[in-house]
């Protein structure tokens, strides 16, 4: 089966790139190396010298070379990872977020249009649901986000579910908490370069002495510990629910939204002692004020996805920061990279 997936450079797009190819799928991957570089897709390509078909596009401006690039390819199913992600650029360059994932959203959508092409899954994320006081949150919490980011990721999930009620396409849009963690191959290894604002890069820039602190935001938060609390989830579980909704989203009409968490909640603190204890690395930290757009506490209740598409996180912590450390032991290879 053939599928479509963009921004496949970047660190989930690789990711599942590599799974789906593995699974036998040949996957059409596109990307304009706006948040990433030529190294996963030369991987990819290496690797899959026959099933992996790359083109360089900005999807937010060239709609006819993405139309060329999926024309008459029998391609089955879109996964649309491509988008601006920090949460913390979003709140200082807004216009330029919501330009970029409107627009390459509603080009991916002109092109699957006129392909004729209605499976759709969507990189979504929990800052769509904001600041609520009702944890852990189900799909049914309200959506009122903080952030710029979210605010685009709930515009296209307004955008995309209005066209599934109208029978246009069909769309599985996963609200994803926080991916964390290598491929346990050791092939697609997520970006350490200092513009990643993953909170995992951050803490192995500063394990690798690239950088000297690593700066937690927010102590004074009412949590237990003070700091903020996230639901941190394996990349290889983000993947696996992936390659569920794909098989359930090409035999159902209509929408779904779903979450993809693991269902507990984790400190920063909590995360930096499970990886100093990992990686047996000091992590130095200083605490800095609150970041806005950021909210205290986000944590999945991955029920309905357990039930939809019979998807269930596997990893634990200990696991998700043995997996993020184990591509960067031999420091020395990464010493200075930025
Ligand atoms: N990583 C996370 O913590 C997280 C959490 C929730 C949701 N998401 C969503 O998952 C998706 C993938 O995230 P990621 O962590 O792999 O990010 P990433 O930045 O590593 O990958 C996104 C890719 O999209 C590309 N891209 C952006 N705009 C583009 C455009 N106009 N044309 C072509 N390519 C474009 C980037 O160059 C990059 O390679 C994004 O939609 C993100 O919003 C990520």
């Amino acid at each position: 089966m053939n599928l479509l997936v963009t921004g496949a450079a970047g660190y989930i797009g690789a990711s599942f790139s590599y799974e789906a190819l593995k699974k036998g799928f040949r996957v059409y991957g596109c990307d304009n190396f706006i948040n990433s570089d030529e190294t996963n897709i030369k991987i990819l390509e290496n690797k899959f010298p026959n099933d992996f078909i790359f083109e360089k596009i900005d999807l937010s401006t060239e709609l006819e070379k993405v139309k060329n690039f999926i024309s008459n390819k029998q391609i089955e199913c879109v996964i649309h990872f491509a988008s601006l992600k920090s949460v913390e650029e979003s709140e200082k360059i807004p216009n330029e977020y919501w330009r970029n994932n409107l627009d390459s959203t509603f080009n991916v959508l002109k092109a699957m249009e006129d392909e004729g092409l209605k499976a759709l899954v969507f990189s979504s994320s929990a800052s769509v649901y904001g600041q609520s006081k009702i944890q852990p949150l189900t799909e049914d919490t309200n959506l009122i986000p903080e952030s710029t980011y979210g605010k685009t990721k709930l515009a296209i999930e307004f955008i995309l579910k209005d066209l599934a009620e109208k029978s246009l396409i069909n769309v599985a849009s996963l609200r994803y908490f926080n991916p964390i963690g290598s491929h346990k191959d050791g092939l697609i290894v997520e970006s350490i370069s200092d513009n990643q604002s993953n909170i995992m890069p951050k803490i192995i820039r500063v394990a690798l002495g690239v950088d000297k602190k690593f700066t937690v935001f927010g102590n004074d938060y009412e949590t237990n510990d003070g700091t903020a609390e996230r639901d941190y989830i394996h990349i290889e579980d983000l993947i696996s629910g992936h390659l569920d909704a794909v098989k359930f989203i090409l035999h159902s009409k209509g929408f779904i939204e779903l979450n993809l968490g693991t269902g507990k909640k984790v400190s920063v603190l909590d995360l930096l002692k499970t990886f100093m204890a990992a990686s047996r690395k000091e992590v130095p930290i200083e605490f800095s004020s609150r970041r806005a757009g950021d909210v205290p506490v986000c944590y999945a209740d991955p029920t309905k996805s357990n039930k939809m598409i019979s998807w269930k996180s596997k990893f634990g912590l200990k696991e998700m920061c043995e997996d993020s450390w184990r591509p960067f032991q031999n420091s020395d290879e990464f010493k200075g990279k930025s």
